[in-house]
């Protein structure tokens, strides 16, 4: 009650009685509260000489339709193919291109790090969709590659917006998730009451490297920027998310002179795959409790989406949620599974993450579903590899580009989020039935296929080195970049020097 009153203060004139500004919103809902509470305050509602005034109710509802309205997607211009790198590797041929899922894998010279592909993301969505600076109100930024522990991404983009200082956000961090938590801040923001009606950015970017080993093949890099805002035509649902938060130390970076991370990939596939089950089980139990007449399953979603660590795994994911679908069923649904089904009715769900009967029973099931609901979306992941942050969002890129703006209209799409260590969320998202906002998106990304197509194949031994050497200069200064700027795509930033204070300086490539 201490903070109504130390709040109110604020706005009391010398009568004792509240005014509000239709910009004080919080302060209404105060002094609403408030009164109900005293209502033998000489300042009440009821009263007819108060002076509290209040805004039109229009300014207390939601804004309609909040979602993601642009994507961009920035990718490197070069990347190392996965048979090449098979051979390169000495392993068996298959394990990368079949037994991972991937095709080509996306890296960066030493001409680009973090806050240059944020740059280029950023500005390239605003180019392309014709926002002007002053028009957003808010930067989100979720990366977990880090180049300096004080200094945000965000604030070296602030290099992009001139004049406008008036913008909210920082970075967000937490492995492959903090794209998705800075997504879900941005949303926030437009839905309350600081709102004030300009358009947020969030930018997920990552460069996703691993030391030599079975780790090195599931790497990739790239930045995914996305304009965020009321009557968008990718409206995220609100009211039902589910997540699941835990310590784990399956995928972490605790040497911060080194690119690299720590990771325990068996640990890391199991870590994944329980947070899997988890969301989606309390995604499942809060759809029903919002609608005891509805059930979500499988089927309820047109397209299901996944943070992609490698293609394989997105595959077995979608198999796991089969398996999940199973153990949710009433008896009588349960008889319409597979006959072959019964042979698991007695397991326990936590001990068949490795259970290779199991994974092939619901990989066999789910091949349909898995063609149909997700492989669309798979395109970025197999061609580029995992971005880190930005791989669920390629993953709606690639949806996107899939199909006809109007084969889109009105699906509803799941999406699950994971980052190691670990944080996860499953939601969903409502793709508009209005046919020209959906096919405005969708030409925009027209360009994602011809510059996959355009970039640089690079031999192995080369892009070994390349790790090699940028390993070896990490936070080395003062350092000049040795990376062509000639092969980088028109339009892209670039690292030109750090100097001995370790300060970053970057140039444009012209468009
Ligand atoms: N042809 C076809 N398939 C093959 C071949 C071949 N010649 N050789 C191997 N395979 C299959 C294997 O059978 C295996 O299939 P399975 O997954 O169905 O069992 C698959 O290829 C991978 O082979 P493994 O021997 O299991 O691979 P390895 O253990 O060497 O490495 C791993 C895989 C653990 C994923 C490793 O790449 C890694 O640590 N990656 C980083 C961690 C990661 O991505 N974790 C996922 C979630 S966390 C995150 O997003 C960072």
């Amino acid at each position: 009650m201490q903070i109504f009153h130390a709040r109110l203060n604020a706005v009391e004139d010398s009568t004792g009685c509240v005014v509000c500004q239709p910009e004080q919103l919080y302060i209404r809902q105060l002094a609403l509260k408030l009164a109900s509470q005293f209502n033998n305050k000489s300042c009440q509602l009821a009263t007819p000489n108060c002076n509290i005034t209040f805004p039109p109710p229009t300014r207390m509802s939601r804004p309609a339709g909040v979602g993601i309205i642009a994507i961009e997607a920035y990718f490197p211009s070069q990347f190392v193919d996965q048979t090449e790198l098979e051979q390169f590797d000495g392993v068996s041929a298959g394990k990368y291109t079949v037994g991972l899922g991937q095709a080509r894998m996306g890296f960066c010279t030493d001409r680009e790090d973090v806050n240059s592909l944020c740059l280029t993301a950023v500005q390239r969505l605003m180019e392309r969709n014709s926002i002007g600076v002053e028009q957003i109100g808010r930067l989100e930024v979720g990366t977990e590659t880090i180049l300096d522990k004080s200094k945000s991404v965000k604030t070296v983009l602030m290099q992009l917006f001139g004049d406008n200082t008036d913008i909210e956000g920082i970075d967000t961090t937490n492995a492959c998730y903090g794209g998705t938590a800075a997504l879900f801040n941005a949303l926030s923001w437009v839905e309350s009451s600081a709102w004030d009606g300009r358009l947020a950015i969030v930018v997920a970017a990552d460069i996703a490297v691993y030391a030599t080993g079975s780790a090195r093949p599931t790497g990739g890099a790239g930045a995914m920027a996305m304009l965020v805002g009321p009557n968008a035509p990718l409206v995220i649902e609100s009211g039902l998310r589910a997540s699941y938060m835990k310590h784990a130390y399956d995928f972490y970076k605790p040497d911060l002179n080194s690119e690299y991370p720590v990771v325990d990939g068996k640990l890391s596939i199991q870590c994944y795959l329980s947070a899997l089950d988890h969301c989606y089980q309390l995604y499942c139990k809060k759809a029903h409790k919002a609608n005891p007449e509805s059930k979500v399953q499988l089927n309820t979603f047109d397209a299901f989406l996944f943070h992609s660590p490698y293609c394989k795994l997105v595959q077995k994911s979608l198999a796991r949620l089969l398996l999940n679908d199973y153990f949710l069923a009433s008896d009588e649904e349960k008889s319409k599974f597979p006959e072959a089904f019964n042979s698991i009715k007695n397991v326990k769900m936590e001990e068949t993450y490795f259970d290779r009967d199991v994974e092939r029973l619901v990989l066999d099931n789910s091949k349909q579903l898995f063609e149909e609901k997700t492989k669309p979306s798979l395109f970025l992941a197999n061609q580029i590899g995992n971005m880190y942050t930005p791989s669920l969002y390629g993953g709606l890129v690639s949806l996107l580009i899939s199909r006809e703006a109007s084969q889109l209209t009105g699906n509803r799409v799941a999406l699950f989020s994971y980052g190691s260590g670990l944080a996860s969320s499953m939601y969903s998202l409502k793709i508009s039935t209005d046919l020209a906002p959906v096919q405005k998106l969708v030409d925009s990304l027209n360009h994602v296929k011809p510059t996959l197509e355009a970039r640089r194949k690079i031999a192995p031994e080369d892009f070994a080195a390349t790790l090699d050497a940028k390993e070896k200069n990490h936070h080395k200064v003062p350092y000049v970049p040795e990376g062509s700027v000639e092969t980088l795509f028109p339009g892209t930033w670039y690292l030109v020097d750090v100097d001995d204070k370790y300060r970053r300086s970057y140039k444009r490539k012209p468009l």
